[in-house]
Parts: structure tokens; sequence; C-alpha cells
């Protein structure tokens, strides 16, 4: 059993998380789409924002706005305050041991290209490797193509089980004295599965490579300890997490960002210019060039305050709960199949309905107010590894109830029924 399972077992029971509380500091959520009830269930895409968040955006922009690191007056002053408070809370929720080791980007997908032409420009030589997984979603993919192509490096990829899991054993089969880096979900946007990436993250650094773990679809269910996973990057975007969009994290080892070179050129990220040279400040105010995302880096703040209060573990739990139900359900329903049955998922429930096509489903779960979201979820290889063209994709957050679970399942009989 992984760890992010133990802490998914260990957690409050299902009956003191109140939902009906938690629901009402989203205002999102009250509103009917096509005369019916609004369920929505792309968390996966974006989740909805708690009033605190938009309260704590509209107080930044109407009280507090200024530039950061730059003004003595006072305005300034408060949002520098902010903006690097909400850099300690971020801290705090990923047990990183310095705000320092933390650098503000727009999303996941700017903090993995930050590391491949960062870290990865300046570390790899031809035939070196860079290890991926069947798994990936593709801004886990691209930006490693893109520097292979840069580097001369070549790229390897984990296959994937018929369930949607990792092996292990397979994975240390790839690993070897050329791997370099690896770069691994630490779960599966497209199919749910919890990775073992503590174990890999070991097995990666007994050959000398570095791992980047991508925490997209992790943070918003799991308690993640970047101390306790010895993960030497991780990444992670805001508005998955009930904070706001174009904001997010990129976690780096202090060892590692004082070696990196600047991702990008400007303001902000320099003590000292010349033309002949400049000077660059340390990490992390080093990789952020330019006015940075203030009010998104402080609502990703308020975000992370909401989560604590209501405990991740005891979200993770409850998602667990409407994740069994909805499985339950769905499972025996004829002609259904459940893309991605690992034992250890978090809320996602990908699935397709013989001879209807995913967009169909869509519509006609869209039409009953149900939203999920249906595609390849940007991890084509992921739906050629099970081969499928797109699948509808249900994904659970804290706010879902059992109720819904129960509309979802009805809609999709419908959808059977319509195109059955
Ligand atoms: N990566 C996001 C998803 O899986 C957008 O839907």
């Amino acid at each position: 059993m992984t760890p992010a399972r133990e802490i998914l077992l260990h957690t409050v029971p299902v009956d003191v998380f109140d939902t009906e509380r938690i629901r009402s500091d989203f205002p999102a959520l009250h509103q009917a789409v096509h005369g019916q009830p609004l369920v929505y269930l792309d968390n996966a895409a974006t989740t909805q924002k708690p009033l605190k968040v938009i309260e704590v955006l509209d107080s930044y922009y109407r009280n507090d706005n200024a530039n950061v690191h730059r003004g003595v007056h006072a305005l300034s002053e408060r949002a520098t305050a902010a903006y690097e408070a909400a850099r300690e809370k971020v801290r705090k929720f990923l047990n990183a041991q310095s705000p320092q080791e933390l650098v503000f980007v727009r999303g996941t997908t700017e903090a993995i290209n930050l590391v491949a032409q960062s870290w990865g420009r300046a570390n790899l030589r031809p035939n070196d490797e860079v290890v991926i997984t069947e798994t990936e979603h593709h801004s886990n993919i691209v930006p490693w193509q893109m520097l292979c192509g840069q580097t001369g490096a070549k790229l390897r990829v984990v296959p994937a089980e018929d369930n949607g899991e990792l092996s292990v054993e397979r994975y240390a089969q790839i690993l070897g004295e050329r791997t370099r880096l690896v770069a691994v979900s630490h779960c599966s946007n497209a199919l749910g599965t919890i990775n073992p990436v503590k174990q890999m993250i070991s097995l990666a650094h007994e050959t000398g490579a570095v791992v980047l773990v991508d925490g997209a679809q992790a943070v918003p269910h799991l308690a993640v300890d970047v101390r306790d996973l010895d993960c030497d990057f991780y990444a992670f975007s805001g508005h998955k997490l009930y904070g706001p969009t174009g904001i997010g994290v990129l976690y780096a080892k202090m060892a590692l960002l004082q070696d990196m070179p600047p991702y990008q050129g400007g303001g902000e990220m320099v003590k000292h210019v010349s033309f002949d040279h400049a000077i660059y400040h340390d990490p992390p105010l080093r990789f952020e060039a330019g006015t940075p995302n203030i009010a998104g880096a402080i609502g990703l703040g308020a975000a992370i305050d909401y989560v604590d209060a209501v405990g991740i573990e005891a979200i993770g739990r409850h998602e667990q709960d409407l994740l069994a139900r909805a499985t339950a359900a769905m499972a025996g329903m004829p002609g259904l199949r459940i893309i991605g049955t690992a034992p250890e998922k978090t809320g996602i429930l990908s699935f397709v309905l013989q001879n209807i096509h995913a967009h169909d489903v869509g519509t006609i779960l869209d039409m009953q107010g149900v939203a999920v979201r249906v595609g390849h979820h940007c991890a084509i290889p992921v739906m050629q590894r099970y081969q499928v063209p797109a699948t509808a994709r249900a994904s659970f957050a804290l706010y879902n109830t059992r109720e819904e679970v129960d509309v979802l399942v009805a809609a999709v009989y419908r959808a059977k029924e319509v195109f059955g």
C-alpha cells in the first residue's frame, strides 16, 4: 500500500463532512443549467471557487493593488507582504523547507517548461535519457520532447498496465545509468491512478537521476509532503485547488534552484544590469521575471487556507466515498466500460459507452445539468493505450454529494436510452 493510500484511509468518517455548509461557500454551484440544478463534475479540469477566495481577490484589487518588491510606498509594501505570505502558505502546505524553494508560475505547465528549459538545457547531453510514463498529460510529455530535440537526449516511456497502474518493476527496468531525469504525474488526470511516486523517486535517486512530480491532480485530494517524498521538483496549479486560474507553483530543492539559469529575463529577476551583463537575484525571484500574478498568488493562499480549514484528509475521504458509489453504480451498467480501474485512485471516473461517442454522452449529460469533461483529456497516448477515441470523465471535489452521483448515474442511463 502506498503512503497516499494510507493517508486516504486514516481519515475522519464521511458523516462528519458537512457538504451542505461547504456548498454554501461556492456561489457558482447554485445555478440551473438547461433548467436543471447544476451538478458540477468537471473538477479535474478546474474547480469552483469559495467565497473566501473571491473576496480576497476583490479586496486586494479594491485596497492593496500595487507592484511587489519595488515600491517603498504603503500599498506596495502591503502587496509585497501579502504575496510573500502566500508563498509561506504554500511552503507549509507542501512542507517545503524554505519559501525560497517555491517559484510562482502560471501553472503546472509553466512549471514543467521551466524545469525543462532551465535545468534540462543546462544538464542534458546527447544520449542522456528522460523517463516519463504512458499515462502523462501532454504537459508532461511535450516539454521533454522539445528538450530532447534541443539537447540530443532521448525520451523513454514506462508502459501502463491494463488497469491504469504503473508497474514499479517495469519502471526499474527502464531506469539506467543514462537516466538524468524522471517526470511522472502523482495522479493521472485521465484515469485517476495514484502513482507510487515515493518508490519511483527513491529508485531514480539510486541511479543518480532527479525527479519531477506533476502534482496537478494530487494536491486537491492528498496530503503532499515534498520532504517525505524527497522529490527534486513538484509542480501544481492553483485553479484545481479552488484557487484562481493563471497561478501555480514550482517547488524545487534549493541546491538545484541555486544552480539553475533563469528561465526568462526581465525586471524583478535581476540585482544589477549593464549592457555587458546582468547579475541575477537569488531564487525564487530569479525565476519570476516581470510583474507576477500578485492577485493570483494571494488568492491561492486563501484557497490553501480554505482547504486547510476543511482538512485535506477529510476531503480525500469524502471524495473516495463518492468514487466508490459512482463506480459501484456504473460498473454494473451494460455496455459501459470504465477506463482506469487501479485500486488506488483519486475521485476520477473515466468511462465509455458502447457505440456512443463521448461527446454525445457529454451533451446529453449537459442537458440534464451534469457537467463532465469529454475528449482525450490532453492525454492522447492514454486514449491510444486503451484503444478509445475519447472518454467521458466525471471528477469529484469536496462540494459534491452522493445525490449528485445518483443524478450522474441516472443521466448516463438516459444517454444510453437516447442513443441506444
Ligand atoms: N488538465 C486538465 C484536465 O485534465 C485541464 O481536464
